[in-house]
C-alpha cells in the first residue's frame, strides 16, 4: 500500500449499488453485519438508469419479507397477461391464471433502487458513490482487499472478512479472478436489439411479442406514460441509425398495427443496441469473494429474468454470510453457488427457449434457417394450443 492510501475495514464489501449489491446490503444492515457498498456511478445516475421493470411474484415476496416492498406495493402495477402477434394470427396468454397462477408486478428498476438505496441510508448503511472498485486482493485469504479508485482520482483500500461481487458483468470482481479459478460458460445468441425506451401510453394492455419476417418486435408498458419497445435488427448497427419515423413505421409494421390496432407514438427518449448474450460463471465464489447478480451470471433480457435472479441471490448471500459471521456457521456459503447455480440455469434454460420462439432467421432464407423458422413457428402453435406447455410457460415466466 501506498502511503496516500487510505485503509479502511469492515466485515463485507459489497461492490455495485444495483439490485443484488442494494438488496444484499439492506439484508446484511438488517441482521447488524457492518459493510459497505462501494459504487462507481454519482447517486443522481444509479437512481435514474432505466433498466428492468417485470418483478416475479417470488421477488415481490423477498422484498416483502425484508420490508423492502413499500414503494413497489404502493405504485407497481400487476401483469399477468401476455399477446403473441405472428403471420398466423394473435393470442392472449393470461398466465396469472394459469401455472401456479402468480403475476409480475411491474415496477421500474430505478424506482425499486431508489427504494433500497432510501431505506438502506436511512437505517444507517453507507454507500461510497463515485467510487470504483479497481481489483479485489487476496480472495483466497481471509482477508481480501479491495482496491479503489474515488471520485477526486485518490487511491483507496479496503479490508474485510468477504467481498460480494455485485458490480455487473463488466466489474472489478469478474475482472479479479485468477485465470483458471472459475469457468465462464458463453452463448451469444446471434440476436441483436435496439431497445427504446418512448414517452407514449402502453398500446396494449399486455406484454406484446411480435414476430414477423422482418424480425422479432416487443412492447412492455413501463408506466401509463412511458412504453419499453425493443426492435431486432442488423447487428453492428449504431443506436442512431434509425430514425424515429423510421422506428415507428417499423414497430406498426411488426407489430401488426393495420390488424390490431395502432401504435400510441411519442418521442422516443432513450434507446440502446443489445447483443442478446447470456453467461454463466462457475462456480459463485473464488474463496472469500462471492459473485451475484450480472456478475454471476448474464440472462438475456428475452424474458426478464436478471434482476429477479439478482434479488434471489442476494437474498441467499446475505443468509449465509449471517449465518457465518454471527454464529461461525458456514454451511450456507459452501452451499451458495450449487444453489444459486440451479436457479441460474433454470432462468438460462427458459431464456434460451424464448429466444428461439421469437426470433427467425433474419437476413437468411437457406434451407437451415427456413428450417428453424418452421420449428419456431410450431413452436408458437403448440403454445397457442397446448395447455399443459401454456402452465409451463406461465411457471417459467414468472417464477425464478
Ligand atoms: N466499482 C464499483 N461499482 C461498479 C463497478 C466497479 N468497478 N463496476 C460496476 N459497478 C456498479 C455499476 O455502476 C452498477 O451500479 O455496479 C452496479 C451493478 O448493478 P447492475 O448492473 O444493476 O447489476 P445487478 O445488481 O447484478 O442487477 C442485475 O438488473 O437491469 C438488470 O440487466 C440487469 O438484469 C440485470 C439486473
Amino acid at each position: 500500500m501506498t502511503d496516500r492510501q487510505t485503509l479502511s475495514t469492515t466485515d463485507v464489501v459489497v461492490l455495485g449499488a444495483g439490485p443484488a449489491g442494494l438488496v444484499l446490503g439492506n439484508l446484511l444492515q438488517e441482521r447488524g453485519v457492518d459493510c459497505v457498498v462501494l459504487e462507481r456511478a454519482e447517486r443522481a445516475y444509479v437512481q435514474t438508469r432505466a433498466r428492468a421493470g417485470f418483478l416475479a411474484a417470488h421477488t415481490v415476496r423477498i422484498l416483502e419479507r425484508h420490508g423492502l416492498a413499500e414503494g413497489l406495493l404502493r405504485r407497481g402495477r400487476a401483469h399477468s397477461v401476455c399477446e403473441f402477434r405472428s403471420a398466423d394470427g394473435r393470442f392472449r396468454l393470461d398466465y396469472g391464471a394459469l401455472g401456479q397462477g402468480e403475476r409480475h408486478t411491474v415496477y421500474p428498476q430505478q424506482q425499486l433502487v431508489t427504494d433500497l438505496l432510501t431505506r438502506f441510508l436511512a437505517s444507517g448503511g453507507r454507500v461510497e458513490f463515485g467510487t470504483e472498485a479497481v481489483a479485489v486482493l487476496d480472495a483466497d485469504t481471509d482477508r481480501p482487499a479491495v482496491t479503489v479508485r474515488g471520485a477526486d482520482g485518490r487511491p483507496g483500500r479496503w479490508r474485510a472478512r468477504y467481498v460480494a461481487g455485485c458490480d455487473g458483468r463488466h466489474g472489478a470482481a469478474r475482472r479479479s479472478l485468477p485465470a483458471g479459478s472459475v469457468r465462464r460458460y458463453h452463448c451469444d445468441h446471434g440476436v441483436t436489439w435496439l431497445g427504446l425506451l418512448a414517452e407514449a401510453p402502453p398500446s396494449l394492455d399486455a406484454v406484446g411479442y411480435a414476430v414477423h419476417e422482418r424480425g422479432f418486435a416487443g412492447h412492455m408498458a413501463r408506466t401509463s406514460e412511458i412504453t419499453r419497445y425493443y426492435l431486432q435488427c442488423e447487428r453492428g448497427i449504431p443506436a442512431d441509425a434509425w430514425s424515429e419515423e423510421r422506428i415507428w413505421d417499423e414497430l406498426e409494421l411488426r407489430m401488426r398495427g393495420a390488424e390490431y390496432g395502432p401504435l400510441n407514438r411519442g418521442r422516443v427518449v432513450r434507446r440502446g443496441v443489445v447483443d442478446l448474450e447470456s453467461d454463466v460463471l462457475e462456480p459463485l465464489r473464488h474463496g472469500s469473494l462471492f459473485l451475484a447478480g450480472d456478475a454471476a451470471g448474464l440472462v438475456s433480457p428475452s424474458a426478464a429474468k436478471g434482476a429477479n435472479l439478482a434479488v434471489l441471490q442476494a437474498e441467499i448471500l446475505a443468509g449465509a454470510l449471517v449465518d457465518d459471521l454471527l454464529h461461525g456457521d458456514s454451511a450456507g456459503l459452501d452451499a451458495y453457488s450449487a444453489r444459486c447455480l440451479a436457479y441460474i440455469w433454470r432462468a438460462q434454460e427458459f431464456s434460451h427457449w424464448m429466444i428461439r420462439l421469437l426470433h427467425g432467421s433474419y437476413g437468411t432464407s437457406d434451407g437451415r434457417s427456413l428450417f428453424h423458422d418452421s420449428l419456431r413457428r410450431s413452436r408458437l402453435a403448440s403454445l397457442r394450443t397446448s395447455r399443459s406447455l401454456q402452465d409451463w410457460f406461465a411457471e417459467h415466466y414468472v417464477g425464478v
